[in-house]
């Protein structure tokens, strides 16, 4: 019901036995070599407690020296890896399909070093990403990226799947934000690619090929990352729009009215906004008791606060008179602030109390997005409830489909459809949350069959007994 597709594990694998246990206790400490059922039962499970796997052994290096000394050995041995980091994952990628061993990174939390000159940050793969957020604040930087899962995901895992998030429009991907990195190839070599230059042109730039790779070519131990000021304005307004086309043309407004001082551009539909009020605790639609069928999240971050102000006001009031907006409100303090993004960032955990989810994630012509969420409604009818949601300034749609349980009917009208229509948009069927074992077998809809083949060949030139991450990213027929 869950549509996990891969059903064999693949034979060439070993089973761990005495001899491993004890050689990864000689490498990292009897402490460090888990086997105890609890914990395995929480690594062996995802976010949205929809894959699941069966592994015996989860392994927590404290340096690059032990991951590289780990791999070697599982190497040699043919043992599979599945790399995790805070797994908060959503496309099943952190979490093994079978008896795969968790290299889980949460004890390399070392904060390495911060150039205050250049906001060059440089730091350890199991950094919990909210504790570098703090880290910054108080030395007057913030990160270039932010999303909802920031108080359990870790950079190694952000880099990994090249998050996207709540900041993407003003400060872009992570192929820009990160300078260099480190990483542990399947062999055991160490990539020393930890730059910090923000130009280096010197031959293939293969930092990028870990980016996004989804523990699938290597583990990264290290990450240098460019670090903004923080700036002394934010603003943030919450807004209301009649229709799916305001949102659209609020859209192409800010970018040209807001420009420069623009850093996140959010959109809820009203059915989502419903779904936070019934799940989670304590919140409230700050536009009630009107109800919307569009919420809008605009926020500003600039270095003059009157100016600033004076600039979203005169926008929100203009865009009023318009018809782009129907209702609105502006933040007058941090916790109103906070409250406001607690609606768009809780989207996805009230989805979660709501039952079970089959969740998009889809890059999309902006004027092309919400038709395919009313398209999705008609076609499933009252059988389950179709939400919108998400980065709508980056053109990129979550369309979330909500459920009491998983349904192999429900699912079958769900898919191929969605990729389909996706495909035919030239849209991507992955904006940002990856590929995993989710939509390892559809990388077909947004990639040539030339582009896998370079992907596979790498894939293989860099793991060539295929024990990092199985059975995610591409097709298991080409990885091994
Ligand atoms: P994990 O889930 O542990 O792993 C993710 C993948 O990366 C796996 O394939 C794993 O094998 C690999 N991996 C992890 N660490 C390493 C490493 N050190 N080396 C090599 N491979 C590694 N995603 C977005 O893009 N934008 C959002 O706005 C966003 N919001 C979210 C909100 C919520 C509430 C939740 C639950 C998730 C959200 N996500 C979002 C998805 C997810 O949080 C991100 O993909 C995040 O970057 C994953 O980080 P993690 O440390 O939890 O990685
Ligand atoms: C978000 O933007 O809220 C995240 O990507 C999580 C999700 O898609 O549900
Ligand atoms: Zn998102």
């Amino acid at each position: 019901g869950s549509g996990s597709t891969v059903t064999k594990r693949n034979p060439v694998f070993s089973t761990i036995n005495a001899d491993d246990i004890a050689q990864f206790k000689e490498i990292l400490g009897e402490k460090y070599v888990i086997q105890d059922e609890e914990r395995l039962l929480a690594a062996n499970t995802d976010w949205m407690r929809k894959y699941k796997g069966s592994s015996k052994l989860l392994l927590q290096p404290r340096s690059t020296e032990e991951v590289s000394q780990i791999l070697k050995y599982c190497n040699s041995r043919c043992l599979a890896v599945v790399p995790q980091g805070g797994n908060t994952g959503l496309v099943g990628g952190s979490v093994p399909v079978f008896d795969e061993v968790i290299i889980n990174m949460g004890s390399m939390n070392d904060i390495i070093s911060l150039d205050k000159v250049s906001g060059v940050l440089v730091c350890e793969a199991g950094c919990i990403l909210e504790n570098l957020v703090s880290f910054l604040d108080n030395q007057g930087f913030i990160m270039p990226l932010d999303l909802g899962a920031k108080g359990s995901c870790q950079i190694g895992g952000n880099v990994s799947t090249n998050a996207g998030g709540l900041r993407f429009v003003r400060y872009g991907s992570l192929h820009g934000n990160v300078l260099g990195l480190e990483a542990v190839l399947a062999n055991g070599i160490v990539l020393d690619m930890l730059g910090t230059l923000r130009k280096d042109n010197t031959g293939y730039d293969l930092k990028h090929l870990f980016i996004g790779s989804e523990g699938s070519l290597g583990i990264v131990t290290k990450i240098s990352i460019l670090a903004p000021p923080k700036l002394s304005s934010v603003n943030l307004a919450f807004l209301a729009c009649k229709d799916y086309v305001s949102c659209q043309n609020l859209l192409l407004e800010a970018k040209r009215k807001l420009g420069e001082i623009l850093s996140a551009f959010e959109f809820l539909d009203g059915n989502s906004m419903d779904l936070v009020l019934n799940h989670l605790e304590g919140v409230r639609n700050p536009l009630s008791p009107s109800t919307h069928d569009f919420y809008v999240l605009i926020e500003t971050t600039g270095s003059d606060e009157s100016s600033d102000k004076e600039k979203l006001e005169a926008f929100l009031l203009r865009s009023m008179e318009g018809g782009l907006i129907s209702d609105g409100v502006l933040a007058q303090d941090m916790n109103q602030a906070l409250s406001f993004w607690r609606i768009r960032e809780g989207v996805p955990e009230a989805l979660m109390k709501a039952g079970a989810v089959y969740k998009y994630d889809l890059s999309l012509p902006v004027e092309k997005m919400y038709d395919l969420v009313e398209a999705m409604r008609i076609r499933l009818g009252p059988a389950a409830e179709v939400i919108g949601y998400g980065h709508l300034g980056d053109g990129n749609l979550h369309l979330n489909i909500s459920l009491p349980e998983y349904n192999d009917n429900v699912l079958a009208q769900i898919e191929p459809f969605v990729y389909e229509w996706t495909s035919k948009h030239r849209g991507s069927i992955s904006a940002e949350h990856g590929l995993g074992l989710m939509k390892a077998n559809k990388i077909h809809y947004s990639r040539s069959p030339e582009s896998v083949h370079v992907m596979a060949s790498i894939k293989k030139l860099l793991d060539p007994n295929g024990i990092l991450n199985p059975y995610k990213v591409l097709p298991p027929s080409l990885a091994s």
